[in-house]
C-alpha cells in the first residue's frame, strides 16, 4: 500500500533511501549485536497502555513493530524504504494469521503522508526524526503526525542526544558493531562510522558507514554507504512540539526512565491539545 501522494517511481530515490537500500540486509543483524538498544519494552509497552490502534512511523523492518503486533496490539507501519517493508513483509509471513492480521503496511514519506485513518497513538522508535534536516521538514511532519492521530492521542518518538565531544571527531573512524553474517556464521561484520563534517549551524553531520565482512583475519568486502543525520537540543524539541498541537507528558533520557537531564537519549510522549 502507498501512503504517499507522490508516484514514487517519478521521483529519484532520496539518500538516506538508497542508504537503507545499500544497508538493508545487515539493519537486523547489526541492532541484535547492539546492546545499548533496549528500546522495545518501553515502546510495546506504550503501545499496550494505549488500548487502540498504533501507527509506527518509519517502522524500518519491523525490530518494534513485530513484537508490538505478537502482543496484542493492532498496529499500521509506514515507512519510506520499500526494501525495509519488504524485509518486514518477509518476517510478518512467518507469523500466525492473527498476527498478520493485526499489521497494515504504508510506503510514504513522514513529511507528507496520508493513510488516510487516525489513530490512538504514533509511536517513532530508533531516531528517525533524525533524517530531517530542515525546519520546514520537521515542521511538516510533525504537522502530519498531529492529523494522523484521534484528539487526545499521544505521540511517542526518541532522538539522540547531541554527544558534542562526539560530534568533534570528524576524520575519526570508530568501530561501533560487530556481529555474524546470519547467511554465514564463518563471516564476521564490523560496522565502523566516520565523520566527515559537521555543519553546526544547520546541525547536521555527514559520514559514512563502512561495513567490513572478514573471514577469520581476511577481508572479503568492504562496503561503504554515507548518510547525514540530523542532531536536535531539547529546546527545539520542545519547540517543534509546542507549535505543532502537542504537550509533554513525560520526557526521558533512557529507556529505563532516568530523568532527561541524564543527557544519554531524548524521549518523548506528547498528547494532541
Ligand atoms: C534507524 S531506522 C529505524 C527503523 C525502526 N523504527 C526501528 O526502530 O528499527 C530509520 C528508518 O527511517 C526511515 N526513514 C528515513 N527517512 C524517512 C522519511 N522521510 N519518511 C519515512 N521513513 C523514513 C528509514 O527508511 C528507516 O527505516
Amino acid at each position: 500500500m502507498s501512503a504517499s501522494q507522490e508516484n514514487p517511481m517519478s521521483t529519484p530515490p532520496t539518500a538516506e533511501q538508497e542508504y537503507y537500500a545499500n544497508t538493508a540486509r545487515h539493519y537486523d543483524a547489526a541492532y541484535a549485536a547492539d546492546s545499548l538498544l533496549t528500546d522495545i519494552p518501553f515502546y510495546v509497552e506504550l503501545a499496550k497502555a494505549q488500548h487502540g490502534t498504533v501507527l509506527e512511523v518509519a517502522c524500518g523492518t519491523g525490530r518494534v513493530l513485530l513484537p508490538t503486533a505478537q502482543a496484542g496490539v493492532t498496529i499500521d507501519g509506514l515507512d519510506l524504504s520499500s526494501q525495509f517493508l519488504e524485509l518486514l513483509r518477509g518476517k510478518l509471513s512467518h507469523e500466525p494469521a492473527e498476527v498478520q492480521a493485526r499489521v497494515s503496511l504504508f510506503e510514504g514519506d513522514m513529511r507528507r503522508f496520508s493513510t488516510g485513518k487516525t489513530y490512538d497513538l504514533l509511536t517513532i522508535p530508533f531516531r528517525p526524526l533524525q533524517h530531517l534536516y530542515l525546519i520546514e521538514d520537521q515542521l511538516a511532519a510533525f504537522r502530519c503526525f498531529h492529523a494522523h492521530l484521534k484528539p487526545g492521542g499521544s505521540l511517542a518518538f526518541n532522538v539522540f542526544y547531541p554527544n558534542y565531544a562526539r560530534l568533534q571527531e570528524v576524520g575519526v573512524e570508530k568501530l561501533e558493531l560487530e556481529w555474524k553474517d546470519p547467511n554465514d556464521p564463518s563471516i564476521t561484520v564490523r560496522r565502523s562510522f566516520l565523520r566527515r563534517s559537521v555543519d553546526r549551524i544547520n546541525q547536521f553531520s555527514d559520514g559514512e558507514f563502512i561495513f567490513r565482512s572478514y573471514r577469520g583475519s581476511q577481508l572479503v568486502l568492504e562496503e561503504r554507504s554515507s548518510l547525514r543525520m540530523g542532531y536536535y537540543t531539547y529546546p527545539q524539541i520542545r519547540l517543534l512540539l509546542e507549535t505543532s498541537g502537542f504537550q509533554v507528558r513525560e520526557e526521558y533520557g533512557s529507556f529505563e526512565k532516568e530523568p532527561i537531564s541524564v543527557c544519554k537519549e531524548m524521549i518523548f510522549v506528547a498528547v494532541k491539545r
